[in-house]
């Protein structure tokens, strides 16, 4: 079985759960353990925390040997309620600790401090609640402060929108700069990467998918990858992309395909960086 390398703490491929409800997210994280994943990304937000944890107890997969991530939502970050989200996680998976632990997003305009939830999501890795904490949609300047708070060694990433097509340079440059692996969602551009020509010339040189070579470009780049499906066939075409050896040229190409098309920019984003 393929092996998957770890960034920092995290599996480099995982598998991501946003959309995949009821039986259908049930059924596609079994697949995605029996076809060798050993991430699973999900989040309050997602409402299926009750199918992933399902999923992961009945896998016959050795708990240590699954990584699982879960998220505190923005409306979640005041005085107690970081806790409360965690152990209402904890309760819907059936677990009693998560691998990792991030705040979903920054609270927006700041309505509660960051000092305040930092410190929170700090205190419920102190208590066991999880293994790791970590971030997702920081600026550079959420990071910045966030680091005055927990030390930067206590960040296992920050989990951001970044893709071969939408590179995401500013922040990407800081969190490499201060040892952060990035996390990236939307890996494939919500599926669009299969149709870039650039990328299906070198999956042709690679006996490979467009898809598979977009993860590798970015498992080549040191980011952690959490594409998701609906498909069987597309789960073990994704984690297929470890089997994939760019070269120096191939990056080189592929460096080139970067935009400012963001996808994700939602009412309650931060300023992002830019
Ligand atoms: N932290 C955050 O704020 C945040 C935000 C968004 C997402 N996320 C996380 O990141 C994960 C991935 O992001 P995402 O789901 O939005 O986008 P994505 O993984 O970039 O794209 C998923 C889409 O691509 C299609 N697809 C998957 N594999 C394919 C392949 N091999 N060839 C062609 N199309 C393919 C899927 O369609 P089919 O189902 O038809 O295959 C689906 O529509 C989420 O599941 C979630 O865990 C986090």
């Amino acid at each position: 079985m393929t092996l998957v390398p770890t960034y920092g703490v995290l599996p480099a491929l995982g598998y991501g759960t946003f959309k995949r409800l009821g039986d259908e997210c049930y059924g596609c994280v079994t697949h995605a353990l029996e076809t060798g994943y050993r991430h699973i990304d999900t989040a309050v937000f997602y409402n299926n925390e009750i199918e992933v944890g399902k999923a992961i107890r009945e896998s016959g997969v050795a708990r240590d040997d699954v990584f699982l991530t879960t998220k505190v939502w923005f409306d979640c970050l005041g005085a107690g309620q970081v806790r409360a989200s965690a152990e209402g996680s904890l309760e819907r998976l059936g677990l009693d600790q998560v691998d990792l632990l991030l705040i979903h997003w920054p609270s927006p305009k700041d309505e509660v401090p960051l000092a305040q939830y930092m410190e929170e999501i700090a205190s419920l890795k102190a208590a066991g609640l999880t293994k790791h904490i970590g971030v997702s949609n920081f600026t550079k300047r959420h990071i910045d402060e966030a680091i005055e708070v927990v030390g930067v060694g206590e960040i296992a990433t920050n989990q951001c929108e970044l893709n071969v097509t939408f590179h995401n340079t500013p922040i990407v440059e800081h969190c490499n700069s201060l040892g952060i692996p990035m996390t990236a969602y939307l890996p494939l551009a919500r599926g669009s990467v299969a149709a870039n020509g650039e990328l299906e010339r070198l999956a042709q040189k690679h006996d490979a998918t467009a898809s598979q070579i977009a993860l590798a470009w970015l498992l080549a780049k040191g980011h952690i990858a959490i594409p998701t499906s609906s498909k069987k066939e597309r789960i073990e075409e994704n984690f297929g992309a470890l089997n994939i050896s760019l070269s120096a040229g191939d990056l080189m190409a592929l460096d080139g395909l970067g935009t400012d098309n963001r996808l994700v920019d939602v009412e309650w984003s931060p300023n992002w960086d830019r």
